[in-house]
């Protein structure tokens, strides 16, 4: 389904979305049908008998699956050009191999996404330690981030809406963080079946935040090979270069005349082995793009991935900075997913917006202080189309 602009506007503006960062899109038309309530069933229990759930959504055309462990989206199914749906996220099928082994597959990432170099970072003069995961350096909130813990879901209808509201308490110190955290993730669907993160949080102490989903996408369908073909395009001039441990020198460079340039739509396979330094020593792409529009009032379409053969389309609108694109490099083929198949290097990708990797450490980053009074308010908009 092929939509005019004019349907486009219509359904961006019906969303709350402003529609300048990339012009056109392809959402669908409303189904008209209020929201189906979510089934909740249950998946399993971890080590210590803690029950884990999950939900299942749908609307407009696109059904959901969600765990209460990590409020993990185990699958996503979304139909092709011919109505036929697929499961286009990476994940598995059952509940010990997310705990054992997951890259993070579907989770919420908190307290921080992607690293803080060393682990360290000085807040009002004061230096705090964080749980260190990754070489000397600390990824996606520590050892044991958000997407480790079990979440309070409560499901909910809103006239054409359907979705879960999922709370975790994060408390004074956990990983290394000043502050009891307070963080509610509200997951919506709505009649055009497109997908909405609204994420909020309340400290007690000032302390920094940084919170985003990690979906893998092969919007061929979940296991069915190489994304190289899939065609993206983001609204980013410039990129946070990084060193070998893949913390952000500082430096804002321009994408010009480099691999990193996806201005314009462009098989992500066509300049992955340009060999540029910054993806030899990241085996691939795995950055942060700086997104042109900035930090918004509203969420902004930042994002378009295609993949051709099926005709699919995912377009993600944000309010947020930044956006980490990872080409699935570190997938080696020793994870079978919920189709029964390995993942391969590149077999999935994950953009996942956000605020930029070692913000708290790079005075010229956008700010990701939240102070006691403030509310930490993000919003992640993914539409669906073919
Ligand atoms: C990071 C990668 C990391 C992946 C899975 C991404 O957000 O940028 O470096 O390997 O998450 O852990």
């Amino acid at each position: 389904m092929e939509l005019n602009r004019r349907t486009v506007i219509a359904g961006a503006a019906a969303a709350g979305l402003a529609t300048t960062a990339l012009g056109t899109g392809t959402a669908r038309a409303s189904t008209g049908h209020g929201g189906r309530k979510p089934v909740r069933e249950p998946f399993g229990r971890l080590a210590d008998g803690t029950r884990v759930h999950r939900w299942s959504l749908e609307n407009g055309g696109t059904r959901l699956k969600v765990l209460s462990y990590g409020g993990i989206v185990q699958t996503l199914e979304i139909p092709d050009r011919h109505g036929r749906p697929a499961n286009v996220v990476a994940g598995f099928d059952n509940l010990d191999d997310y705990v054992a082994k997951s890259p993070y597959f579907g989770a919420l990432i908190g307290r921080y996404g992607n690293r803080i170099g060393k682990g360290r970072f000085t807040l009002d003069g004061k230096e705090y330690q964080l749980s260190v995961n990754d070489g000397v350096n600390s990824l996606h909130g520590g050892a044991k981030g958000f997407d480790k813990h079990v979440w309070d879901v409560e499901p909910f209808t809103d006239g054409p809406d359907a979705g879960l509201h999922l709370h975790y308490t994060s408390i004074d110190g956990e990983m290394g963080y000043p502050g009891t955290l307070r963080v509610r993730v509200t997951y919506t669907l709505n009649g055009r079946g497109e997908w909405r993160i609204d994420y909020e949080a309340t400290t007690d102490k000032p302390t920094i935040v940084n919170l985003t989903s990690h979906v893998y996408w092969n919007l061929a369908g979940e296991g069915s090979g190489s994304i190289e073909d899939h065609e993206l395009r983001i609204a980013a001039s410039r990129y946070t270069p990084t060193d070998a441990g893949l913390i952000p020198t500082g430096e804002l460079a321009a994408v010009a005349g480099t691999p990193f340039d996806f201005r314009h739509a462009k098989p992500v396979g066509r300049d992955l082995r340009a060999g540029h330094v910054q993806q030899v020593q990241a085996k691939g792409f795995d950055h942060n793009w700086v997104l042109d529009k900035g930090v918004t009032e509203r969420p902004e379409r930042v994002v378009r991935l295609r993949e051709p053969r099926s005709g699919r389309v995912l377009e993600i609108a944000t309010d947020q900075p930044g956006l980490q694109f990872y080409s699935g490099n570190f997938l080696d083929g020793t994870l079978v997913g919920t189709g029964g198949r390995a993942y391969r290097q590149g077999d999935a990708l994950a953009l996942e917006t956000q605020h930029f990797p070692d913000s708290p450490n790079h005075g010229g980053f956008p700010s990701t202080v939240l102070r006691p009074g403030a509310v930490y308010r993000s919003t992640t908009v993914h539409s669906f189309g073919a």
